[in-house]
């Protein structure tokens, strides 16, 4: 699909934003909306500004995801307007006015101060605002960020359009792109560091544009679920290669994991295992499904896995029952994803906000919605060996189940972990990572 084809869908996907909008301040009893792009904070005793991050409210109507200080504004009925933020500036480049053809779709107005933006909303009735509420004065603090009317708005936007789909698969390419660059430079020799920068370069993206931090993490950095830390030097031996990276494009995330092993061994062959676990899960991905089930599936699948390989003498339904398969996969199943990596409304029933409850016993699990076509989420086992989880199992009953022999063989690796992004879709699973994989090699 060419960039024609992102331009075709955005009117479709702008009028499904108006529509949803238009309903939550109706319900909200609003008469429009105000939605400010954010602003960068500034250090603490300095004048030097943290990385800009937009307000995903704000990105999920225009695909400007590097000017601070815009704010979009929709009134029922009106054409949506964009003031778009160009301050007289010497110190700085300021953004040029967007020129693509989704501006064809809105009034775009340059405003260079605060004041003249707040002028724009000052005969719209009763407005609800949303942002950061350190973006907004002391006139509009009462209305910043309505509870029903975000609840509402979080809800739907677990439903993707066309358009964002398009995005995603496109940010997927990116990182599909990023992740074989990186995977080189582990069997070249080089460090986390080197393989970071290696990605970046891959994906022509500047760190702070990633969704998150990339995850690069080599040998018993592996089991560190967020491994933050990036070595400067390679270890020696080099083992394993843990990276979780993603990329964005027009604001969307990916957030894919590949495990990789130097050398075949059981390491190796514990990637080839949870592969074809990860695979059969992802077909699960498909309208009518509750994710809480996926979740427990999951469970219940890496429970048989790790029995087949001897790490466990429990079949797969009583490692989990037993608290097993916790100690080796301490995280849920996966997640939302779209303007943020863990996008909002994962755990909402309905519009109104009803919540749907974890299944006992699994804290962590950011998602318990039914899956519905369009519902974008993550798909990510793992099997880590991590020091505290094996000592609490060790010091209770699960000692008996567990081979401490392999398990210590194992340790040296750090984990595994495989994501992808699968979009649910009447025709069954489309998914992402897989088929961006799949295009790169063709
Ligand atoms: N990269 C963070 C996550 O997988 O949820
Ligand atoms: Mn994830
Ligand atoms: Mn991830």
């Amino acid at each position: 699909m060419g960039a024609d084809q992102l331009d075709l869908l955005y009117p479709e996907h702008l009028r499904t934003s108006m529509r949803r909008a238009d309903q939550a301040l109706g319900a909200a009893g609003f008469d429009a909306l105000v939605i400010h792009a954010g602003r960068a904070p500034v250090q603490f005793l300095d004048d030097q500004e943290y990385p800009f991050k937009p307000n995903p409210h704000f990105k999920a109507w225009v695909p400007v995801v590097d000017t601070p200080h815009c704010v979009l504004i929709h009134r029922p009925g009106d054409r949506p307007k964009l003031l778009f933020h160009q301050p007289s500036d010497y110190w700085h480049k300021p953004s040029p006015i967007p020129q693509e053809s989704w501006t064809r779709e809105l009034s775009i107005v340059p405003v260079q101060s605060s004041a003249e933006t707040a002028g724009h909303w000052a005969k719209l009735g009763k407005v609800a605002f949303v942002g950061p509420p350190e973006a907004f004065g002391d006139a509009e603090r009462e209305a910043v960020n309505p509870p029903e009317l975000l609840t509402r708005l979080h809800y739907e936007r677990a439903l993707k359009t066309d358009y964002e789909i398009e995005c995603m698969r496109r940010a997927n390419a990116l990182g599909a792109r990023g992740h074989v660059a990186a995977l080189s430079a582990f069997l070249d020799g080089k460090s986390e560091y080197g393989a970071h920068l290696a990605y970046l370069d891959a994906c022509s993206q500047r760190e702070e544009e990633m969704p998150y931090n990339n995850i690069v993490a080599y040998n018993e950095h592996a089991a560190i679920l967020h491994y933050q830390r990036l070595e400067r030097t390679a270890p020696q031996p080099r083992l394993s290669l843990l990276l979780d990276a993603g990329a964005q494009y027009r604001g969307y995330a990916a957030d894919i994991t590949r495990s990789h092993a130097a050398a075949p061994g059981a390491y190796a062959d514990l990637i080839t295992e949870l592969e074809r676990a990860q695979r059969a899960l992802c077909a699960e991905i498909v309208p009518g499904r509750d994710y809480r089930d996926v979740h427990l599936s999951a469970h219940r699948a890496l429970g048989d896995l790790l029995h087949r390989v001897g790490l466990t003498n429990l079949p797969g339904q009583a490692a989990m029952e037993r608290g097993v398969t916790s100690v080796f996969f301490p995280h849920g199943i996966g997640h939302l994803l779209g303007l943020q990596v863990h996008d909002v409304g994962g755990v909402f029933a309905d519009a109104a906000g009803h919540e749907r409850k974890r299944p006992e016993g699994h804290p962590y699990l950011r998602l318990t919605r039914l899956l519905e076509p369009g519902v974008v989420v993550t798909v990510e086992p793992g099997i880590y060996f991590i020091d505290s989880l094996l000592a609490a199992a060790h010091a209770d009953a699960r000692r008996e189940h567990i081979d401490w022999t392999l398990a210590a063989a194992l340790k040296p690796y750090g984990g595994i972990r495989i994501e992808d992004n699968v979009v649910t879709t009447a025709a069954g699973p489309e998914n992402l990572t897989r088929d961006a994989f799949s295009r790169l090699s063709a």
